[in-house]
């Protein structure tokens, strides 16, 4: 039996109404938030439909399980605080499009905070044994709820965490989220690597004081000593980085946050990214040592948080290959491979067993926004390369 696509297409529309916000197609639904749970909840509904067994595991990564070995496929549900509509959401679909659709044995899987409300990746890196449950439980977010209380308002739909040994493989598809396809007008791009991130909180405690009467020779600023680390980092960052290299201070909370006041504090997030681990090792040194010379400058204590990360990865032979071959059946000569500069849960799965990954364009390279888009056609094409990848494989 061939893919329905206006099945595939209704059921990504129905999922974009839990935490639909904002313009256009915009969708705020970060992980364990009741949007979050509600719209697994309908994953749920549709994955025993189709004769997956719904599986809710100790963390909210919800399964559809076939009967007996199968290949596993998907991606999560959750998103960034501000997403659209095919963030994750697309491979989700796509996946339970494709297992009630076709012959073979195919189990569906929507990972639990993925966009990193807690850490990078959370519910696949539990999941896949590179985070122990003891420690994320410990992990907080930016509102300070810790992860363990998150996890518990799915307490009740928890069951054990599902053997990987079960499934042979694992396929995703996503929406690349940057400008490579929509600039050369193409439709697929086959995965070759994803690359490697490293995340921490970073803290400058200075002294709060009065804005009109503290000279500024006597002032211990924290907001002035992550102004002036952020500018160190960008000058000594350019003898460490390739083009390819990206980092990013993404959120800031200054305290007290007021106009008549010396912020005291301020705690942001430092996140950087590159295929090359020794960069990201290099970068580290550069990040670490100019908080501590900022600090001694401006008289503020710093503090690291715990550090997450995930290491490079590269795709599997084999699988691709058969991405590669769907990518040339379906959209021949405008297909390319390429390097994923997003993160995705395959970094995570391919721990337990073979990964691949296939793109489709993102409109304008926008993601990350409420105006993340891509064409109704262009997801269809997308579902019909996983499928002519699936025949092949
Ligand atoms: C995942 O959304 C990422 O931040 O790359
Ligand atoms: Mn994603
Ligand atoms: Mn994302």
């Amino acid at each position: 039996m061939a893919v329905n696509a206006q099945r595939f297409l209704d059921d990504l529309h129905k999922l974009r109404e839990f935490g639909a916000s904002g313009v256009g197609n915009g969708v705020s639904r970060p992980a364990y938030s009741d949007a979050d749970i509600a719209a697994r909840r309908w994953l749920a509904g549709r994955f025993a439909e189709a004769c997956l067994e719904p599986h809710f595991d100790p963390v909210g990564n919800l399964f559809g399980l076939a009967p007996g070995k199968s290949l596993l496929m998907g991606s999560h549900s959750d998103s960034q605080p501000e997403g659209g509509w095919l963030d994750g959401a697309l491979g989700v679909v796509a996946a339970l499009e494709l297992a009630r659709s076709g012959d073979r044995p195919i189990s569906v899987v929507s990972f639990q905070d993925e966009e990193g409300r807690f850490g990078v990746t959370t519910g696949s890196a539990i999941w896949s044994g590179k985070l122990p449950l003891e420690h994320a439980d410990d992990l907080i977010d930016h509102g300070g709820m810790r992860f363990s209380a998150a996890r518990g308002r799915m307490r009740d739909l928890a069951q054990g965490f599902v053997d990987p040994n079960r499934f042979t493989g694992f396929l995703e598809m996503h929406i690349e989220q940057g400008p490579v396809l929509d600039t050369n007008k193409e439709k697929i791009g086959v995965v070759t690597d994803i690359v490697g991130i490293r995340d921490m909180v970073i803290e400058f405690s200075g002294q709060q004081n009065h804005a009109g009467t503290t000279p500024m020779h006597l002032r211990r600023d924290a907001f002035q000593a992550l102004s002036a680390f952020n500018s160190l980092i960008n000058d000594r960052f350019k003898n460490v980085v390739s083009p390819q290299t990206v980092w990013t201070i993404g959120h800031v909370d200054v305290h007290p946050s007021a106009s008549s006041i010396v912020p005291g504090q301020v705690r942001f997030s430092m996140q950087w990214r590159d295929g090359d681990v020794d960069r990201l090792a290099r970068m580290e040194s550069i990040i670490r040592a100019s908080a501590e010379e900022i600090g001694r400058a401006i008289g503020v204590e710093f503090r690291f948080g715990q550090m997450l990360g995930i290491e490079p990865v590269e795709m599997d032979p084999e699988l691709r290959q058969s991405l590669e071959d769907g990518a040339q059946t379906v959209a021949p000569g405008t297909w390319r491979v390429m390097p994923s500069g997003a993160l995705h849960d395959a970094s995570n799965v391919a721990a337990l067993m073979p990964v691949a990954m296939v793109f489709v364009p993102s409109i304008n390279g926008i993601s990350h926004d409420f105006a993340e888009d891509t064409s109704e056609a262009d997801l269809v094409i997308g579902l019909q390369v996983l499928e002519a990848a699936l025949a092949s494989h």
